[in-house]
């Protein structure tokens, strides 16, 4: 079997979930279950999460399906509501909480006919402008939903651009537009995601929305997770299933772009792009192998990569490797690699097993 597997550490999820919890003290939680769990595995971590979690949030109609499959009973949240007519339907079958974010989903809501009504959130535009209504328009469509027959809860939901930068103006203005709001009656209001769970308490109103934080990476750019007190839930290992010398001035990998200014060691490692691992990765990137950390050298490819172990002389065939996790802070890496956690999680692809602890 080949040496590459993501271990999925699900009391971290549940120890982060109560951080969100504790930050947020007296609101309820959806815990965000989007994209297969941001790359957790949606069932594993749903049931994980069963018995605390006050609700769950999804991209799409499928996704909630699954979600529903595994709780009969959890509010779940279509963040982005539903993409067809038709939807609705199943929406209000399985018993789901819609945003609402255009016209369009507004006019084809109203024209539905459900086998009961549905729990709405109305999402603002507050200056992310990406979904969602203006000011304005949300006084409308409030006027017109409330108390419609396809509506049971009215209520308020919108999105942070720059929660993750802090003191960025613009989360000052979306927070007073949000505010602005505050003579309408909704039921329900929601607006933080992690980063303001953990940094905007005026934010929190009575459901946050925490995602990444639930797996242990940090939202914040200058803030790292275990300085949060947030546990990684996902480490990717894979093991060194090659070591060679390479004398000096020869070249590693395609491209041959590495090459040895000292005689070297070159190990070479289970995983590749093909796994999820950034193909843009730069020389240097960290690994850990038997505690230490060992660079990554040249570029990586489909099913490999190779790193530098000339410091590290008792490395052998057969060691683990951690690409990223307990020992090593996904973060690291997503910035060594220019992104962010959340790409480097989503894109763990199917060929990885997950296993779970
Ligand atoms: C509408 C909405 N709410 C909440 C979240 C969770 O955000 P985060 O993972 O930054 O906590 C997301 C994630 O993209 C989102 O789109």
């Amino acid at each position: 079997m080949r040496p590459l597997v993501a271990t999925v550490d699900l009391a971290a999820i549940r120890h982060n979930y109560a951080l969100a919890k504790r930050c947020a003290s007296g609101r309820r939680a959806f815990a965000v279950v989007k994209a297969n769990a941001y790359g957790h595995g949606i069932r594993e971590v749903v049931t994980a999460l069963r018995e605390e979690a006050d609700g769950f949030a999804v991209a799409c109609l499928e996704e909630a399906a699954e979600v529903r499959a595994l709780h009969g009973t959890a509010r779940i949240l279509l963040l982005e509501g539903c993409f067809e007519p038709a939807e609705y339907l199943i929406a209000a079958q399985l018993g789901l909480d819609v945003a609402i974010q255009g016209a369009e989903q507004a006019e084809a809501l109203l024209a539905a006919t459900l086998s009961r009504p549905l729990n709405v959130w109305l999402k603002l535009d507050s200056g992310m402008h990406r979904l969602g209504f203006g000011a304005r328009e949300v006084r409308d469509w409030h006027a017109r939903l409330q108390g419609a027959a396809q509506v049971a809860e009215l209520n308020l939901i919108s999105h942070f651009a720059c929660a993750d930068e802090s003191g960025h103006p613009l989360t000052a203005q979306q927070l007073e537009t949000y505010r602005s709001l505050a003579d309408l009656s909704f039921a329900q209001r929601t607006l933080a995601n992690s980063a303001a769970i953990l940094s905007l308490p005026q934010a929190h109103m009575d459901w946050v929305r925490p995602g990444i934080m639930l797996y242990g990476a940090t939202p914040f750019l200058d803030r790292s997770a275990g300085a949060l007190g947030l546990q990684p839930a996902m480490t990717l290992t894979a093991q060194l299933i090659a070591v060679r010398e390479v004398p000096v001035g020869e070249s590693v990998g395609y491209g041959a772009t590495w090459r040895a200014s000292r005689p070297a060691r070159i190990g070479t490692v289970s995983c590749g792009y093909a796994d999820g691992y950034p193909r843009h990765a730069p020389a240097g990137t960290p690994v850990v192998v038997r505690g230490q950390r060992a660079p990554l050298a040249g570029r990586v490819s489909m099913d490999m990569l190779a790193v530098d172990l000339t410091d590290l002389p008792e490395a052998r065939v057969g060691d683990p490797v951690e690409l990223w996790g307990a020992q090593l802070p996904i973060d690291e890496i997503a910035q060594a690699c220019g992104t962010i956690g959340y790409e480097l999680l989503t894109k763990v692809t199917q060929r990885v097993p997950r296993r779970y602890r």
